[in-house]
């Protein structure tokens, strides 16, 4: 079947494996990456398909309602997928406006040009591409767990974790400490919103009006929301990019207060593809939680990105039987002492983020019962696959940290001559 898909921040971190994923897999579908390209948007990460026949790349502000209901009209587009955000806490607590400008009114703008083009077909909610195929439009946002706001850390100890997927049950195997949770709460689909970071407000209001445009106007949308996403072509401001490059450098690694705070991690991949299955089959009007069913506190995992670079670039002496094993059944198992890793002493402790949230953990077994997704990567697996990949493409990483990336832009699409 034709689809028309706009796919916006589809030059970010996780929006550009969504568009990779949509191209390769739907060459039937039209898939157009509408970004604005912020410092966090970066073309590169597209270049294995920005030649691909299904694939165009259009720069424009969400915010700039004209040109987003223009292009909907010229490309006739049936579908939204939503990314584009400012999506960093720390620029948040910063610079609040900015996140409340693109997150709040850019998805009310986006919101809006869909409406009016899709109410102006004539079966409303239905885009007919030709007299065969007509089909149903769908306004799918992509939001995070932050939204639901901190849960108790009552475990601090850890306790076993009440869901196993065949990921986590392949870590119980190698003895990793993958399936543990450190408190006995969950945000659920049904969690009652109670963001505390202006990122996290912003997220919510969003959502909000995603939700009141279904129930307003009926138009089709469906709300995801996401724990924290690792994985190749993430923003180096991030922890797991941040961290690493650090190590390679041996740099310094900031870790806000004692890392006692907790994460639920999901390789990037395992979202994209939660993505593509929701965007077909999900229910219109639901809520799907993502999740990686996989809790770490952040100074364990710190730790963990630590062993695995320190593998990877040979800084530790290794003896037969270890060198036999992955890098990822030697971090997953507690066999090496500490001291064996010498970048261990780069984690340097900086004052707290102001609020920050104590634990996160998502409960996706929703998706999971429904559509029959879970997460595929066992953790460390997934962390030894991102580190191979941030120190295999550091020519990426640099163009990243030193701004040229920017510069490839102006390259690529530099304005005709007249
Ligand atoms: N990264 C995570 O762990 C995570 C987890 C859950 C949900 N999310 C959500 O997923 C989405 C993508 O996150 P990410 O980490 O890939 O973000 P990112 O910061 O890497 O990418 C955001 C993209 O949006 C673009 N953009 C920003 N403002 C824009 C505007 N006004 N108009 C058009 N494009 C604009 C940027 O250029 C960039 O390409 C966000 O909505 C975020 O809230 C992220």
């Amino acid at each position: 079947m034709k689809r028309t898909i706009i796919i916006t921040g589809g030059a970010g971190f996780i929006g550009s494996h969504v568009v990779r994923l949509f191209v390769n897999k739907h060459p039937e579908y039209k898939i157009i990456n509408l970004d604005k390209l912020t410092y966090a948007g970066n073309l590169a990460n597209l270049k294995d398909i920005e030649d691909k026949p299904n694939y165009k790349f259009v720069k424009m502000d969400i915010c700039d309602f004209e040109a987003v209901y223009q292009l909907m009209q010229d490309e006739q587009v049936d579908g939204i997928i939503h990314l584009a955000a400012e999506s960093h806490v720390d620029r948040s607590i910063k610079d609040p406006f900015t996140f409340a400008k693109t997150n709040v009114m850019g998805t009310l703008s986006l919101l809006q040009a869909a409406k009016l083009y899709w109410e102006s077909q004539p079966v409303p909610y239905q885009v007919a591409h030709s007299s065969q195929s007509t089909v149903q439009c769908l306004f799918y946002h992509i939001s995070t767990d932050e939204v639901y706001g901190a849960l108790a850390m009552n475990h601090p100890e850890g306790i076993p974790a009440p869901h196993q997927t065949i990921a986590s049950a392949h870590s119980s195997q190698l003895e990793t400490h993958g399936s543990l949770a450190y408190g006995s709460e969950f945000f659920y689909e049904t969690t009652k919103y109670n963001p505390h970071s202006p990122y996290s407000a912003s997220k919510a209001s969003s959502d909000h009006f995603v939700r009141a445009y279904h129930d307003t106007y009926g138009m089709p949308t469906i709300v995801t929301n996401c724990s924290n996403n690792y994985g190749p072509y993430q923003f180096p401001e991030k922890l797991i990019p941040l961290f690493i490059n650090n190590i390679r450098h041996r740099k310094p690694l900031p870790v806000y207060g004692k890392g006692e705070n907790v994460r639920d991690w999901l390789y990037v991949e395992d979202h994209a593809r939660a993505i593509d299955l929701i965007f077909h089959k999900g229910k219109i009007a639901e809520t799907y939680n993502i999740g990686g069913f996989n809790e770490w506190k952040n100074i364990d995992l710190i730790k963990v990105v630590i062993k695995t670079v320190d593998i990877a670039l040979g800084r530790v002496a290794l003896n037969d039987e270890q060198r036999a094993l992955s890098s990822s059944q030697l971090t997953a198992h507690s066999s090496m002492p500490d001291s064996a890793f010498p970048d261990l002493d780069l984690i340097t402790y900086v004052t707290d983020r102001l609020g920050h949230d104590a634990r996160y953990a998502i409960d996706s077994t929703k998706l999971q019962k429904e559509l029959g997704w879970e997460p595929s990567l066992q953790f460390e697996e997934g962390i030894e696959k991102t580190v191979r990949w941030y120190l295999d493409n550091q020519d990426w990483m640099d163009n990243v940290t030193s701004g040229d990336y920017q510069k490839y832009y102006e390259e690529m699409y530099k304005p005709t001559q007249s």
